[in-house]
């Protein structure tokens, strides 16, 4: 499997660990007039200057993309795949947002072939945005995550993904029961769990929608199944905060109510944390989780503004993941999902350089969810699940790159300014997936 198939000569731009703590020029490689080798079997053979790529391989078919941007393609650590309808829907904040536009919708999932037909335009809005991997919800339907591990498996990209867990304060439609939740969860990993590139993620959807006797399974599960993703949501909104305030008086904070579940550990990841105090991003960081901001969505709910700085303190750092969290997000972009970032960062007096963004974005995701020997950079023997960026992609773009002079500026503008319309094209496993006329 180490017979190639094709040439790809563009700028390339590969990470090799975080900026923020190492530095830009230890983290990034960049190379002008670069080339990447992919394999048959889906791989990157090699990568480095179009100048020194070895002569068994100039015969190669070939995708000249010039002085565009070659990047390992975008991991999207918090998606919800029923929501791919309801971007855009005005809560007046999150549980009213649930309960008015997210219940009815993913109500809907139950059929198998509304979740088939779903699942395609899904995966496909991933592609045209330039994201390969995501960690993704599902409804709490079974069929839901059988719709969804099928469609990726056809596509052979790496999905994360489970059935939602919910068993109070919902329709009828879209709950479950401690038991059925709990098997059912199970007969999804023992199917689809390291089948191919695909992997199980553990999904009680929040503490709101669980009972005790759910969040108990839950945890027992995830201590049989470590190695599989736990994901859910944490400290989103006030009207959140309170009402888990008042379900599990016994808690010392949101945190605690998952801790004592036996649901934090180096694979759980929880969405938004915007509100966590000191003891819980302390516990947090000792049990090595995961807190993924989703900036698009936290402004577009009115959740409140997400401090980089306090969760990831280097006294104690919390890993940060970055997502876009559609449909509580309002873009499948996640070139949209770094500006946004960057803007809700300046909110709080933080900085975050278009480097951190971007390696947040691609190796940073992957390194939080263990995949990183796989996926998150060009290096050889990864996957070859890769973006290419036109910087200049728009007339505003355009004229902003007449201006740029590090690599910098051009990542920075792409993020500010970028969105679906700079991706020029995208490769799943070596294959093109998508390519914009
Ligand atoms: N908390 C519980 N469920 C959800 C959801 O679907 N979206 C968001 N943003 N937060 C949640
Ligand atoms: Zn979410």
């Amino acid at each position: 499997d180490q017979q190639p198939s094709r040439v790809l000569r563009g700028s390339t731009v590969n990470f090799l660990a975080n900026p923020r703590t190492n530095g830009n020029e230890k983290s990034t490689v960049y190379i002008k007039q670069g080339a990447l080798v992919l394999g048959q079997a889906g791989r990157i053979l090699w990568q480095g200057a179009f100048s020194d790529l070895p002569t068994v391989y100039t015969g190669l078919p070939c995708d000249d993309f010039g002085e565009q941007l070659i990047l390992p393609g975008f991991i999207d650590a918090h998606i919800h795949f029923p929501q791919y309808r309801i971007l855009a829907a005005p809560g007046k904040d999150l549980l009213d947002w649930l309960n008015r536009f997210t219940f009815p919708e993913e109500s809907r999932y139950s059929s198998s072939e509304h979740a088939a037909t779903a699942a395609e335009v899904f995966l496909d809005r991933l592609f045209t945005n330039g994201t390969t991997s995501a960690l993704a919800f599902c409804s709490v339907h079974k069929a839901c995550a059988e719709a969804l591990f099928s469609a990726a498996e056809k596509r052979g990209m790496a999905l994360l993904t489970g059935k939602t867990m919910m068993d109070r304060l919902a329709p009828d439609a879209v709950l479950d029961d401690p038991e059925t939740g709990a098997r059912e969860s199970k007969e999804l990993l023992d199917s689809w769990h390291n089948k191919g590139r695909l992997k199980y993620a553990i999904t009680p959807r929040f503490a709101v929608t669980s009972t005790d006797a759910q969040l108990q399974l839950t945890g027992e599960l995830y201590r049989d199944h470590p190695d599989c993703i736990m994901q859910t949501h944490l400290s989103e909104s006030p009207g959140e905060i309170a009402t888990v305030q008042s379900q599990f008086p016994w808690s010392k904070d949101y945190t605690d109510i998952y801790d004592h579940f036996g649901l934090l550990g180096p694979n759980s990841f929880f969405a938004h944390g915007i509100h966590l105090s000191e003891r819980e991003c302390a516990r947090l960081a000792e049990a090595g989780s995961t807190v993924v901001h989703c900036p698009t969505s936290n402004n577009f709910l009115g959740s409140g503004l997400f401090d980089i700085d306090h969760v990831g303190n280097q006294a104690r750092p919390v890993g940060v993941g970055v997502a876009t969290d559609v449909g509580g997000g309002t873009s499948y972009s996640m070139l949209q999902t770094l500006g946004e970032a960057y803007k809700v960062a300046m909110l709080k007096g933080r900085k975050i350089t278009a480097h951190d963004a971007f390696y947040m974005a691609t190796l940073g995701n992957a390194e939080r969810l263990k995949m990183e020997s796989e996926i998150g950079s060009l290096d050889a023997g990864k996957w070859a699940d890769i973006v290419v960026l036109d910087p200049k992609a728009t007339p505003v773009l355009e004229s902003r790159q007449e201006v740029s002079e590090t690599l910098e500026d051009i990542l920075f503008s792409l993020m500010i300014l970028g969105d679906d319309r700079a991706i020029k094209a995208t490769y799943v496993a070596g294959k093109s997936v998508y390519k914009k006329q």
